[in-house]
């Protein structure tokens, strides 16, 4: 394919996110946050009433075809219920992953992934984008953290939203999860071989940023 596309992977909290949609930004480029689609399908199926587990993957995976998803105004909606806020709590990251370790769940979603690689470029945030979705991508980066770097970044956001926190839960809370990511069967949270592993515990975010777009203008 000639539309190029950058793919950011690492673990929980660890600046993906706010440096994918900076990278984005500053290139004109197209952003994918691929965790939202998992984070959605979740909020979908406890609506639905189904409980995230191997005995609903295939009514899971077949909402996942589906989603009644929309973004406006800033804004995701499934249907006419506004998720945004919903679909960012930790809990609902807890179920996004369990969600995201169902494979027909995580074949359900590529389509839709796929979708997002569009003129004049890409920008794809997650845990696979270099491994499993873009694997033709001409630049991978692995964006990792500290855990304790990560906690504490994961808890100022959360206070400084008026949410209050405990940062040893959240640290164990994300620590979890990443187990759960790196030890699943399908599409593990791992670095792509070719991928460049960019550690920014002591980066800002516009030095981490920086560092990205410097590898990508190195590639033209
Ligand atoms: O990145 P975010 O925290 O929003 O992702 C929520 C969860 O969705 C992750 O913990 C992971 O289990 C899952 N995920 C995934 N593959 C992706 C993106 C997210 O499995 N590409």
């Amino acid at each position: 394919r000639h539309i190029p596309v950058i793919c950011i992977d690492g673990p929980t909290a660890s600046g993906k996110g706010t440096v994918a949609a900076a990278v984005a930004q500053k290139l004109g480029y197209r952003f994918l946050d691929s965790g939202a689609m998992y984070r959605i399908t979740a909020h979908a199926a406890i609506r639905a009433g189904l409980a995230i587990d191997a005995a609903h993957e295939e009514q899971i995976a077949a909402l996942a075809r589906e989603l009644p998803v929309h973004f406006h105004g800033g804004r995701i909606w499934l249907d006419q219920d506004d998720v945004s806020d919903a679909i960012r709590t930790e809990e609902a990251g807890m179920n996004a992953s369990r969600v995201s370790a169902l494979p027909q769940v995580r074949t359900a979603l590529i389509d839709l992934q796929h979708s997002f690689q569009r003129l004049p470029g890409l920008v794809a945030d997650g845990r696979d984008m270099g491994t499993v979705i873009f694997p033709q991508a001409p630049l991978k980066v692995f964006l990792t953290a500290s855990a304790a770097c990560r906690a504490e970044r994961r808890y100022k956001q959360l206070i400084s939203k008026g949410i209050s926190a405990n940062i040893d839960t959240l640290r164990a809370d994300l620590e979890a999860r990443d187990a759960r990511d790196q030890s699943r069967a399908v599409a593990p949270l791992k670095p792509a071989e070719d991928a460049l592993v960019l550690d920014n515990s002591d980066l800002s975010i516009d030095e981490a940023v920086d560092r990205v777009i410097a590898w990508w203008q190195a590639r033209q």
